[in-house]
């Protein structure tokens, strides 16, 4: 069964190019077919989620308000139990409809009643009720067009001391600050080409905005394996960190 999601996955992956007049149109044009095999294909690329997720249980307070943008099919949430039962209100925001219905069928059928579901943008989102306590955006900002604008939204709806949590795949800058990875020529010129197929952009600018802006708790820089892509790994970072209070 897996290997069946897998080739429907990766036949996407190759040849399924974004179309569409609209952001919002193109994203459903992508992930359409994708959407039933997502979970399994993501878990074995996707490997900055439970790090971060579980060094966010560490450290945020109960009863907390959390918003996922880009969150997809709500993945997150199966990894952290803890996390996801001491928060008082999860509002999973999405413009995919199809990635959206296999959170609303995971929430369902799971019993979770303090999730809530918003198609929308990232960058105009806003939930009703407090300010959010925690913002989360796994490998959701390279695939939002405007991430400063949408970094800065995230800022303001954050309560003072609030937490972000980002995770992504990126590369360094050619000369990166003493202390952080530099990444070779190769890997900073062929992986942004090989993602951006895909409508993944990254961008050597992120870590720097966020920790330029936020208090930085954590950060890691790591690689981790792309299925089938004869043992490559790719960088991605983990970075969680506090608004000023
Ligand atoms: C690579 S997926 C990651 C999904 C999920 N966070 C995860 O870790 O599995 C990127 C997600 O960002 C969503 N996305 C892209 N642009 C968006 C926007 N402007 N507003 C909300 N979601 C957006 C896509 O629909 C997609 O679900």
């Amino acid at each position: 069964m897996e290997l069946l999601h897998d080739i429907r996955t990766l036949y996407h992956l190759a040849f399924t190019r974004q179309r569409g007049d609209t952001h919002q149109e193109r994203l459903e044009h992508f992930y359409k077919g994708q959407a039933a095999g997502y979970d399994s294909f993501r878990k074995r690329l996707l490997h900055g989620r439970a790090p971060l997720i579980a060094e966010i249980e560490k450290l945020a307070r109960p009863g907390s308000v959390w918003i996922d943008m880009g969150a997809g099919t709500g993945f997150n949430l199966e990894l952290g139990e803890h996390l996801r039962r001491s928060c008082s209100s999860i509002y999973l925001v999405d413009l995919a409809d199809s990635l959206l219905k296999v959170a609303e069928q995971r929430a369902r059928s799971r019993g979770w009643t303090n999730v809530h579901f918003a198609k929308a943008d990232a960058a105009s989102f806003n939930p009703e009720g407090p300010r959010a306590d925690l913002i989360t955006f796994s490998y959701s900002l390279t695939m939002i067009p405007g991430w400063k604008a949408v970094l800065q939204h995230a800022y303001e709806l954050l309560s003072p001391g609030g937490l972000i949590g980002v995770t992504d795949f990126y590369v360094s800058k050619a000369g990166p600050p003493p202390g952080f990875v530099r990444h070779s020529w190769a890997a900073r010129k062929g992986w942004p080409a090989w993602f951006a197929m895909d409508g993944v952009y990254f961008n050597e600018e992120h870590l720097p905005y966020l920790l330029e802006h936020f208090e930085p708790l954590v950060l890691s820089e790591k690689r981790g394996r792309v299925p089938y892509l004869l043992g490559l790994s790719a960088p991605y970072f983990v970075f969680v960190g506090r608004k000023a209070a």
